[in-house]
């Protein structure tokens, strides 16, 4: 079976994530998504929570799995039976830290990582702008997907 890895934080997940996750997707026999538990930086959502919503809005995709990881990557995927990382690369900025956990991973483990080109209409988007723009007030609809964005106004609106 040909499994591929989607690692990320996703706090929240994004139509950017979605897209990568569901080219990866059509790509491979099964695809997990491995939500980090750990983070350098501090959540605006919770593990359970990051997980529910990634369960939620890859429902309709029968190959997509949505698991937590503490860790290493490269441990999950040992665990996993998982051969490949799938990643999305927005812009030259992204190139240099991907490339270089590419090659540790490789390096190390022997865990090979596939690059895709994000959709230039999401080439702009991460989950940190998403939340900025919302806080003060800007309009996400349509760069997160629905359920995402009930929760993410009633989290920023303090609940
Ligand atoms: O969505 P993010 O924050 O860009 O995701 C980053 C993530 C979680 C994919 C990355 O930090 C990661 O793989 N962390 C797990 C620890 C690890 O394996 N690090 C790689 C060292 S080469």
């Amino acid at each position: 079976m040909r499994r591929l890895v989607c690692p990320g934080s996703f706090d929240p997940v994004t139509n950017g994530h979605l897209d990568i996750i569901g080219r990866a997707a059509s790509l491979a026999d099964e695809v997990v998504v491995a939500v980090a538990l750990n983070l350098s930086k501090t959540a605006l959502f919770t593990i359970e929570e990051r997980v529910d919503m990634l369960r939620q809005v890859t429902k309709p995709l029968e190959n997509v799995r949505v698991e937590r990881f503490d860790g290493l990557v490269v441990d999950f995927c040992r665990q996993n039976e998982i051969s490949a990382i799938a990643k999305g690369l927005r812009a030259v900025s992204d190139f240099d830290y991907e490339m270089q956990m590419a090659q540790m991973n490789y390096s190390q483990a022997g865990v090979e990582t596939l690059f895709m080109t994000t959709n230039p209409l999401y080439a702009f988007l991460s989950s940190s702008l998403v939340k900025e723009f919302a806080k003060y007030g800007g309009d996400v609809s349509g760069l997160v997907p629905e359920p995402v964005l009930g929760l993410l106004t009633a989290r920023l609106a303090g609940s």
